[in-house]
């Protein structure tokens, strides 16, 4: 039976149509059924990153995260959302060994969330894993520019872009994923004016972390901007809340009204016959 008011999520369609739009998308990150219901009304794309390694976890970089990590998230995420289109990371060592690793891994992901689609970290060398997640009909976003999942291989988190033969390996990199299938491209830390011919030389949209205004979408971490985690904020980064300081204090105040006795207080505690 149909089921009456049923509010439709932004679909796949819905984010295509944004490229070259007025009105860039609109993305965060999403790890918990509680943060998801509050930024799912303010979101046209919720992606379940695998940042969670370092942002729940405490991991020193992604490289740790799993599978069933990812489809523990994704399912919180999809459940506790109603508008936003669920995008979820496939995270490092689920995809590389080839495509139909990669479709095993993604395949799992889709069943068992529910999600509308992946993310994975490449360009021209995934071409043909996209190419047939894609005639699978697994939506895939491809990831370029600075790919977190290669951070120990290049010895750091490194700007992309600033010279002529790394201008010209993102294009081409935008231009195979775009060919083999991929809906959008997610660009993170490349220099404005890589950005720019990137977003103009595709007809997909691009999503930009770090990659200037001249992507079709904007992402944050959602605890970055939220200020919950502070210990090093990346200059791309606007903190829209001071959060870490706030649980700081409201923590600080609990532990004090615990010792001096004043909570509970007669409101939190349950009467029954003496
Ligand atoms: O894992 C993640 O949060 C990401 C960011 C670059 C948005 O991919």
């Amino acid at each position: 039976m149909m089921q009456k008011n049923h509010q439709k999520r932004f679909s796949f369609e819905d984010i295509q149509e944004r490229k070259n739009a007025d009105t860039p998308l609109v993305c965060l990150t999403s790890y918990t059924a509680p943060m998801t219901k509050i930024l799912d009304p303010h979101c046209d794309i919720l992606l379940v990153g695998d940042s969670l390694g370092m942002v729940v976890y405490g991991m020193e970089n992604t490289l740790g995260v799993t599978l069933d990590m990812m489809i523990n998230h994704g399912k919180a995420v999809v459940n506790a959302s109603k508008n936003a289109f669920i995008l979820i990371d496939m995270p490092y060592g689920t995809y590389e060994e080839g495509p139909e690793q990669a479709y095993i891994s993604a395949k799992r992901i889709m069943n068992e969330t529910s999600c509308q689609a992946v993310k994975l970290e490449g360009g021209a060398h995934m071409k043909k894993t996209i190419e047939l997640l894609t005639e699978r009909n697994i939506p895939v976003m491809a990831h370029i520019g600075l790919k977190p999942q290669s951070v120990v291989r290049e010895g750091g988190y490194k700007v992309k872009g600033k010279t002529d033969q790394e201008i010209s390996e993102l294009l081409t990199d935008a231009k195979e994923v775009e060919k083999a299938g991929a809906f959008a491209i997610l660009i993170e830390g490349t220099v404005e004016h890589a950005s720019s011919k990137i977003t103009s030389s595709v007809n997909i949209p691009t999503i930009g972390i770090g990659a200037s205004p001249t992507c079709d979408g904007q992402v944050l971490v959602t605890d970055d901007m939220l200020g919950i985690i502070t210990e090093h904020t990346p200059k791309f980064v606007k903190q829209y809340a001071d959060l870490a300081h706030e649980i700081d204090e409201a923590a600080s105040q609990y532990a004090k009204d615990v010792k001096n006795r004043s909570f509970p207080g007669k409101d939190h505690v349950y009467k029954g016959k003496a």
